[in-house]
């Protein structure tokens, strides 16, 4: 990891590591990609304001979110089908989560089971939900969840649909894939991912099972087509607010709307995501949705965000704009991708770094003392309080 220096670093080295149609399946976004690109470019149009003369000599980017105390504030997205990118997947992830004093959300669609997760990183660990068509499917891993100790449930809002995503239809990516032959040779061309695959876990989602089995990658489409919900409503987050006694966070939440429907179902979080531009393509960046979110919800419960962050610098706009903390997803499947366990450390710690520097050009020693009211374009003539 000596010669990584930025998240891009280690995206351009996954790149070279994975087959063009894996890379593809996590850096892509659905249709034209304007929601992905506009994640990134919003933010980059956010600018913080330098100060200077201010002791940060002691500075320190620790947070607490649903009463889990963090040494930064950022936690890692809900990401399906990560076999893909390492065999060691979701665990890989979630131990490097723990080692970072950070927390893992174990997707649905994960390859490594929720059992496999806890176990790798104890108290570390949120469980994603989803709606299933058979809802007694959904209750039992709410059941599963709450007897491994999971004390946070992160609802999956926005996958009722699923968007297209053209770099995975030309590619053939699907379950089954049905790769065309120069996808089959650029695969071939990849001797390292083909080998640690065959030698290592296939693909498979490790929570449901078929048979006693995780579920196959031939098997997915159909199961999804038998079991995914697009009837779910609000009224399913209420019978889940009353059989689940933890944390309750939605995902997915865009607009003022959803914001106020969601603490009013008594969610404890609100997650601002548009699922990193893979599905509703042509919305707002994240960024630009969050201070309406954060208005509407008014202090009544946690605000995560993710959606694009990729520098620590990412993280202090996300944070001055009100979210308590951020969340990223591909930061850290390229991290595995490059380098298994030590690559999604070196994410960690790149970010962590990152954000400790930008605090200092900021004159904040604690991440409540960031500024909060930065936009993009701030007038330097306005006095920002520092932290004292
Ligand atoms: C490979 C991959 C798989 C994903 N799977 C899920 C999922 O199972 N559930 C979910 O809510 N979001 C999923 N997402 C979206 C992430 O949770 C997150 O919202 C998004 O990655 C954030 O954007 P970023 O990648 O720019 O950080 C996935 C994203 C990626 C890249």
């Amino acid at each position: 990891m000596r010669d990584i220096h930025s998240i891009d670093d280690l995206r351009r080295r996954a790149k070279r590591r994975l087959p063009a149609m894996v890379y593809d399946f996590i850096e892509g976004g659905a249709l034209d990609e304007l929601t992905l690109r506009r994640n990134r470019e919003a933010l980059e149009a956010q600018l913080l304001p330098q100060r200077v003369l201010v002791d940060t000599s002691q500075r320190h980017a620790t947070a607490s979110i649903l009463g889990t105390r963090l040494d930064l504030p950022l936690v890692v997205s809900p990401m399906g089908l990560l076999t893909v990118c390492h065999p060691d997947a979701d665990v890989a992830i979630a131990r490097a989560a723990a080692t970072a004093g950070s927390v893992f959300t174990h997707s649905p669609w994960s390859g490594c089971s929720l059992e496999e997760v806890t176990d790798a990183a104890p108290g570390r660990v949120w469980a994603q939900i989803a709606f299933w068509n058979d809802a007694s499917e959904t209750e039992r891993h709410i059941d599963r969840a709450a007897a491994l100790g999971i004390d946070t449930l992160v609802v999956a809002g926005d996958v009722a649909v699923s968007s297209k995503r053209d770099r995975d239809l030309r590619h053939g990516t699907g379950m089954p894939p049905n790769p065309p032959l120069r996808d089959v040779i650029d695969t071939a061309l990849h001797p390292g991912w083909v080998l640690r695959w065959l030698l290592g876990r296939r693909i498979t989602w490790g929570s449901y099972r078929i048979d006693g089995r995780p579920i196959r990658m031939g098997e997915m489409d159909a199961w999804m087509d038998r079991n995914s919900n697009q009837a779910a409503t609000w009224g399913d987050v209420a019978r889940l607010r009353s059989r689940w006694k933890g944390n309750l966070v939605i995902k997915g939440v865009m607009t003022q709307a959803d914001a106020r429907l969601a603490v009013e179902h008594g969610a404890d979080g609100v997650f601002v995501s548009n699922h990193g531009g893979r599905q509703f393509d042509g919305q707002l960046a994240t960024i630009e949705a969050l201070p309406s979110v954060v208005d509407a919800v008014d202090g009544r419960a946690a605000v995560i965000m993710d959606g694009g962050i990729r520098r620590g610098s990412d993280i202090a706009k996300a944070l001055s704009l009100g979210a308590d903390v951020v969340a990223a997803g591909r930061p850290f499947a390229l991290g595995l991708a490059a380098g298994a366990q030590p690559g999604v450390e070196k994410a960690f710690e790149l970010l962590r770094d990152e954000l400790l520097t930008v605090m200092g050009f900021l004159g904040v020693v604690r991440i409540d003392g960031l500024p909060d009211s930065l936009c993009a374009s701030h007038d330097a003539r306005e006095g920002i309080e520092v932290a004292p």
